[in-house]
């Protein structure tokens, strides 16, 4: 483990409790699971397994694509074979499946304009802004798991590989992302803007899981006004 403190450990040091505070802020949105009705449950698994499972690794890759240092490029790599090895996104299907909250339209629907936005700011591949907020999100994805797990239990289902997977690994993934942030940010040509422009990326995927956690207003819920 590495123990040394330099000057680029302490100048993330603001920035990860920066992003703990915001992994905290997001999992406090998620309501009580014990009080949810059947189908808020099912709302809250589906609208996660629609963020997750087809743009987790498109956006490592973007992650990928926009380092520069070899000690980046090596952490995210390892992260996206063990994504694609282990056929994560398959894993994720699954699980929804088995609790009954495959995402329907109304789910995509549901997340669509928050997800728009966290791609728009992707695709401008700014390496340290991108490195903050995939590793915001590996720490938020770690410590929903339980959370996640007890919707499915609650759904009937007792397929665990994806929470059990991903309240494990993701531990491991923040802490390697934030070593590639560490790098980067030494690196960078110019000095880097203050915290609150460096976290953009964060907030636009916290205003994304905050439509995970409670769909917004004015998008036709499941089951209501429809004929499906
Ligand atoms: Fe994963």
């Amino acid at each position: 483990m590495k123990t040394t403190i330099g000057p680029a450990r302490s100048s993330i040091a603001p920035l990860e409790e920066r992003i703990d505070r915001a992994i905290h802020g997001v999992l406090a949105a998620f309501p009580d699971a014990q009080r949810l009705s059947a189908d808020e449950r099912r709302g809250i698994i589906a609208r996660y397994t629609a963020v997750l499972e087809g743009n987790f690794i498109y956006w490592m890759t973007a992650a990928y694509l926009a380092v520069t240092t070899e000690q980046a490029h090596a952490i995210i790599r390892d992260n996206l074979h063990e994504e694609v090895r282990d056929n994560h996104p398959g894993m994720l299907r699954k699980f929804a499946i088995a609790a009954q909250a495959v995402p329907t339209d109304s789910d995509a629907l549901a997340v669509h304009r928050n997800l728009q936005n966290v791609r728009l700011f992707v695709a401008r591949l700014s390496a340290v802004k991108l490195l903050l907020m995939m590793a915001f999100f590996e720490g938020w994805i770690t410590r929903f798991m339980p959370y996640l797990a007890e919707l499915a239990g609650y759904q009937g289902s007792a397929e665990r590989e994806y929470t059990d997977v991903h309240g494990v690994c993701d531990v491991v993934h923040t802490q390697e992302l934030f070593r590639a942030l560490e790098g980067e940010m030494t690196q960078a040509p110019e000095p880097l803007p203050p915290a609150t422009e460096l976290l953009e990326g964060v907030d636009l995927l916290q205003a994304l899981i905050h439509s995970i956690a409670q769909p917004p207003r004015g998008v036709i819920p499941e089951g209501v006004g429809g004929s499906r």
